[in-house]
C-alpha cells in the first residue's frame, strides 16, 4: 500500500480536493497527506473537505504544515522533506507518491502506472510529460546541460524531466534520502535536483513513465516568474560539482507517444515581455563581473544595456558561459543572480528564435541532440 502526498501553496481548492478524492479512492492508497506552507484559504478549504472525502472513501486524509528542516530559503524542499519524514515516521506502508496538487489532468491512472512499475522492482518511478518546445527552459538549459557537462558518463543527462514533481519512491530510497544531510538541507527549489542526483548516484533503479495527456499547468508570463527557481536549480548543481557518479544505474524510459496539439502549439513564455527584461536592472558591478567571461560573451551581454541582443548566445557560447558560472557564480550575490538570469534569458531567446521557431518537432530534436553534443564535448573534449 502507498501514501500519496500533495504539497500545495495557494491553489484552486476545487482542483486540489478533486485530486485528493481521486487518490483516496484508489485501491492501493492507504492515506493521503496534504502538506501546506501556511494556514491560508487553500488550507482551510482542504481542512473543511477532508472529513467528507474520508467518509466517502474510507481513506484517511491528513493535512499538515511543512516543517523548517533545511538551511536554504524555506520552500518546496522543506515541503517534500517534511512529507518524506512523515512517510517514514508515521506510516508503515512501502511506497510514497508525490503529485502537484493543482494538476487538472490528474487521474487514478497516474497512481496505477507508478504502482505497476514499482511492482516490477524499480525503486523510483517518475512521471514525464510532453511539454511545449519553449516550456521547461530551466530543465533543458540549466539542469540537463549541467548533468551533461559534469557527469557525461552517468544516466543523469538522460533523465527526461529531472525537476518533475510527480514521482513514486520506495521506503528504502526514502530512507537513503532522509539520512542524507545534503538532501535535508535543500529546502528550496533545488530539492528536485538533489533528489534526482542522489537517486542516480546511490544506484536506485529508475523508471520514467510517460503520461501522454500531459500535465495541465499555467503558462509562465515573463520569465521573471522563474528567476528564483533558476537561481536555486543552478546553485544546486553547482553545489554538487565535485561529486562523482558512476555509469552503472538501471534507468529505463517508456517511449513517448503522439503529442496533443494543445501542447505542441503552446508558447511556453511571453517573448516580448521577457526581451524587455534585458535592458533593466543593470549595475556597473555586473559589467565588471562579466569580465570573467570570454570576450564575445562579455561584449554581447554589455550590448544589452542599450537594446536586447541574443544572437551571440548559441550552443557553443552557452557551454563556455555555463563553465564560467560553475566556477564563479555566487547564489546570494544580487548582481550574480541578475547576471545568470539575463544570460539564461538570452540563451532561451536565442534557442526560441533559431530552433523552436522552426516548429515543435525541430525544437525538441534540437534540445535532445544539444544535450547529447554537450555530454560528448564534456567527455571527449570535442
Ligand atoms: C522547468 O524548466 O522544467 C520548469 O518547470 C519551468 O518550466
Amino acid at each position: 500500500m502507498s501514501l500519496v502526498v500533495f504539497p500545495f501553496k495557494v491553489e484552486k481548492p476545487e482542483v486540489v480536493v478533486n485530486n485528493i478524492h481521486m487518490a483516496a479512492s484508489h485501491e492501493r492508497v492507504s492515506e493521503v497527506l496534504c502538506v501546506g506552507v501556511e494556514e491560508e484559504e487553500t488550507y482551510a478549504a482542504i481542512a473543511a473537505a477532508a472529513p467528507h472525502v474520508m467518509a466517502e472513501t474510507d481513506t484517511p486524509v491528513n493535512l499538515i504544515l511543512q516543517d523548517r528542516l533545511g538551511s536554504l530559503r524555506p520552500g518546496k524542499g522543506d515541503g517534500m522533506n517534511t512529507a518524506l519524514k512523515y512517510f517514514l515516521e508515521k506510516t508503515d506502508v512501502d511506497r510514497v507518491h508525490f503529485y502537484d496538487s493543482d494538476i487538472t489532468s490528474f487521474n487514478q491512472g497516474w497512481i496505477t502506472t507508478a504502482e505497476e512499475f514499482a511492482d516490477l522492482g524499480y525503486d523510483v518511478v517518475r512521471h514525464y510529460f510532453p511539454r511545449a518546445a519553449t516550456d521547461a527552459m530551466i530543465t533543458w538549459f540549466i539542469t540537463r546541460v549541467g548533468f551533461a557537462v559534469l557527469w557525461p558518463y552517468s544516466e543523469l543527462p538522460w533523465i527526461e524531466q529531472p525537476l518533475g514533481g510527480e514521482l513514486l519512491l520506495t521506503r528504502k530510497t526514502t530512507e537513503n534520502l532522509v539520512a542524507d544531510p545534503l538532501v535535508m538541507a535543500q529546502s528550496d527549489w533545488g530539492v528536485d535536483t538533489i533528489y534526482t542526483f542522489r537517486m542516480i548516484q546511490g544506484g536506485a533503479k529508475m523508471f520514467e513513465a510517460y503520461v501522454k495527456e500531459g500535465k495541465a499547468h499555467k503558462l509562465y508570463g515573463r520569465l521573471t516568474d522563474l528567476r528564483t527557481m533558476l537561481v536555486e536549480c543552478f546553485a544546486a548543481i553547482q553545489s554538487l560539482k565535485d561529486e562523482k557518479v558512476d555509469g552503472s544505474t538501471l534507468h529505463r524510459v517508456q517511449p513517448p507517444d503522439v503529442v496533443p496539439s494543445a501542447i505542441s502549439e503552446k508558447l511556453g513564455y511571453d517573448i516580448e515581455a521577457s526581451m524587455s527584461l534585458l535592458t533593466e536592472r543593470w549595475t556597473d558591478r555586473q559589467a565588471e563581473l562579466l569580465e570573467l567571461f570570454p570576450v564575445p560573451i562579455r561584449d554581447g551581454m554589455i550590448a544589452n544595456r542599450q537594446r536586447p541582443r541574443f544572437g551571440f548566445m548559441d550552443e557553443a557560447a552557452w557551454f563556455e558561459t555555463y563553465c564560467v558560472l560553475l566556477s564563479h557564480f555566487e547564489k546570494d550575490d544580487e548582481d550574480w543572480r541578475e547576471i545568470i538570469f539575463k544570460l539564461w534569458i538570452i540563451r532561451v531567446l536565442n534557442y526560441t528564435t533559431t530552433a523552436a521557431a522552426r516548429g515543435y518537432a525541430y525544437g525538441m530534436r534540437y534540445l535532445r541532440s544539444m544535450v547529447e553534443r554537450y555530454l560528448r564535448q564534456a567527455a571527449l573534449g570535442k
